[in-house]
C-alpha cells in the first residue's frame, strides 16, 4: 500500500514502494490496482470498472474541477495554504521588486528570464506592434457610447483574428512567436480605445518613447500636451498591479482559453474566450463589485450592518475567498503595500478606510475564519484604478491587459504538449429516454404539463 516507505536507489530521497490506489468494486467484489502519479490517479483508470461487459465503465464526477487536475503545467506554482504564488520558480514578491511587467511576460512565454539583450530586443518588438488596422477604430466606433468596455475588449480581440489568419498555422513556431507579440502589444491599444470611447474622446495612438504602462497612461488620459508625461510613480504601481495580475494557473478563464484553444483554433480566437470567462463577479469582475459594495456601505459605521447580511447570505463580502488560497492571497498583500505610493500622487480615496475596517472585521468573525475566507488579489486593486481616474467598468480590462501574458503562456504549453487532445468532458445524463413523439396539434398546453425538473426556463411564463 501507499504508506509503506522504502529508499530510492539513487539515494534522492524517500518513496513510496507500492505507488498504487486498489479499489474494491462492492457492486462485483472485484479489486482494482490504480497506478498513482504525482498524487494523482488518472480517470482512465477507472473505464476498467465495470459491472459486464456491456457496462461502459466507471467515470468521475467532478463539475467545478474542485478536484481535478486538467493539465501538467510548468507556468505557475500556488500552495493555496501557505499563501505561496511563483511564475516558472520564482516567488511572486520578487518578481515584483525587481522585474518589469513585460519581464514577466517574457519569462511567462518563454519560461525563463531575459538577458538583457534578449529584454530589450522583445522591448522594442511589443512596442513596434502596438498600433492596430485603423479598421478597428471604426469598429469600435460601432459601439453605442455606453458599451461596457469588457464587451468591445471580447469582441475586439476576437476581430484580431480576421486580420492575422495566418496565425491559423498554430504548429509554425513564427506565427505563434508573433501572436504572443501583437497580443500583448495590442491588448493595451485595444482597452484604451474602449475607454475613449465611452468618454467620446478622440483616440490617442500609441507613443512609442514610453514604457509600456507610461504609454497605456498617455492612450487613456492624454488631451492637448503634445508629449504626455506620465508619473513615475503611477507607472511603476500599474507594472506592478500587471506583473501581480499576469497568471494564476488553472483558473476560469485560462481554463476557457485552453479548452477553446484545444480545438487548434488561432491563439487570437482562444484568448478571446478568455476575456467573457473573466468579466463577471466571480472571477476578474469582482475587483468592479469590490468598488461597489463599497459604496453601498458608505461608512464605516455601517459595516456590522454590511457584516450580518453576508452572514445571512444576502450579500457575497466581494474581494474575498478563493477556490485556491485558504489563506491570505500574496497578491493582496503586495497592492496593499502599492496603494500608499498611489495615493501619495493621487490623494487618498476615502473608500480605503471602509475597506481596511472590513478586512479586519471580516478576518477577527468567526464565519470568515471557519471558512478559510481572506482577502483576494481584487479587495484593494480597485482601489488603486478609482484612484488612477479609472470608471469601475473598466478595472475587469485593467485585469484582462496583463493576463493575456498568462493566457498565451499557457495555450502555447498546451499547443506543444504531446497530450493534448479536444477539451470534451463525459457528461452524467438526467434527462428523459425514449419519448413518445407527439404532433403537436395533441400536444398538452404548457400549463397543464408540469415542467420539467431540468428545465432553467420555465415556458408557460412567457
Ligand atoms: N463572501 C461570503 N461568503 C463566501 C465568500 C464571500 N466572498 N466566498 C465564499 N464564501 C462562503 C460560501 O458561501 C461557502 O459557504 P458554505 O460552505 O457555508 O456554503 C464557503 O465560503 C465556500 O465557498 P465556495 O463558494 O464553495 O468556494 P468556491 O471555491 O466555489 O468559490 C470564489 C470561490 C472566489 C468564487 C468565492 O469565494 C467568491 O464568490 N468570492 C467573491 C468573488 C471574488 O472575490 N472573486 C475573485 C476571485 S480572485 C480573482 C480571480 O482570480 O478571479
Amino acid at each position: 500500500m501507499a504508506d509503506e516507505q522504502t529508499e530510492r536507489d539513487d539515494g534522492g530521497g524517500v518513496a513510496t514502494a507500492n505507488e498504487t490506489l486498489s479499489v474494491t468494486d462492492n457492486r462485483t467484489g472485484e479489486s482494482y490496482d490504480v497506478p498513482i502519479e504525482d498524487g494523482t490517479v488518472k480517470a482512465m483508470d477507472f473505464r476498467q470498472i465495470k459491472v459486464d461487459d456491456d457496462d461502459f465503465g466507471l467515470m468521475t464526477y467532478d463539475p467545478a474541477f474542485t478536484n481535478t487536475a486538467s493539465v501538467r503545467s510548468a507556468v505557475c506554482y500556488i500552495d493555496g495554504e501557505a499563501g505561496v504564488l511563483e511564475y516558472r520558480g520564482y516567488p511572486i514578491e520578487e518578481l515584483c521588486e525587481r522585474s518589469s511587467y513585460l519581464e514577466v511576460a517574457y519569462l511567462l512565454i518563454y519560461g525563463e528570464l531575459p538577458t538583457q539583450e534578449q529584454l530589450d530586443e522583445w522591448i522594442f518588438e511589443i512596442t513596434h506592434h502596438t498600433f492596430v488596422h485603423e479598421n478597428i477604430k471604426k469598429f469600435v466606433e460601432g459601439f453605442r457610447y455606453d458599451a461596457h468596455p469588457m464587451g468591445m475588449l471580447l469582441a475586439t480581440v476576437g476581430a484580431l483574428s480576421t486580420f492575422y489568419p495566418d496565425a491559423s498555422n498554430i504548429d509554425d513556431e513564427m506565427e505563434r512567436h508573433m501572436a504572443a507579440v501583437r497580443l500583448i502589444a495590442k491588448m493595451p491599444t485595444l482597452a484604451a480605445f474602449a475607454y475613449r470611447h465611452n468618454l467620446g474622446l478622440p483616440y490617442v495612438y500609441p507613443d512609442n518613447d514610453l514604457s509600456y504602462p507610461g504609454n497605456f497612461l498617455s492612450m487613456m488620459f492624454k488631451m492637448t500636451e503634445v508629449q504626455y508625461e506620465p508619473d513615475p510613480r503611477l507607472e511603476r504601481a500599474l507594472d506592478v498591479l500587471w506583473i501581480l495580475h499576469a497568471d494564476h494557473e488553472q483558473n476560469c478563464s485560462t481554463n476557457a482559453v485552453r479548452g477553446v484553444g484545444s480545438s487548434q483554433v488561432d491563439p487570437y480566437s482562444a484568448v478571446a474566450a478568455g476575456v467573457p470567462a473573466l468579466y463577471r463577479p466571480l472571477h476578474g469582475g469582482a475587483n468592479e463589485q469590490v468598488l461597489r459594495m463599497l459604496g453601498r456601505i458608505g461608512t464605516v459605521d455601517n459595516i456590522p450592518e454590511f457584516l450580518e447580511r453576508v452572514k445571512n447570505r444576502d450579500e457575497k463580502l466581494m474581494g474575498f475567498g478563493h477556490r485556491v488560497y485558504k489563506n491570505y492571497d500574496p497578491r493582496a498583500q503586495i497592492i496593499k503595500e502599492h496603494v500608499d505610493n498611489v495615493f501619495e500622487v493621487t490623494g487618498k480615496n476615502p473608500k480605503l478606510d471602509i475597506a481596511t475596517e472590513l478586512e479586519k472585521r471580516a478576518l477577527d468573525d468567526e464565519y470568515f475564519i471557519e471558512r478559510k475566507l481572506y482577502p483576494n488579489v481584487d479587495f484593494y486593486s480597485g482601489l488603486i484604478y478609482e484612484a488612477l481616474n479609472l470608471p469601475p467598468d473598466m478595472f475587469t480590462v485593467m485585469f484582462a491587459i496583463p493576463r493575456t501574458s498568462g493566457w498565451l503562456a499557457q495555450w502555447l504549453e498546451m499547443v506543444m504538449d504531446p497530450e493534448t487532445k479536444i477539451a470534451r468532458p463525459r457528461q452524467i445524463y438526467t434527462g428523459a429516454r425514449e419519448q413518445a413523439y407527439v404532433p403537436i396539434d395533441n400536444r398538452e398546453k404548457g400549463s397543464e404539463k408540469p415542467v420539467a425538473e431540468t428545465n432553467l426556463i420555465d415556458p408557460t411564463r412567457r
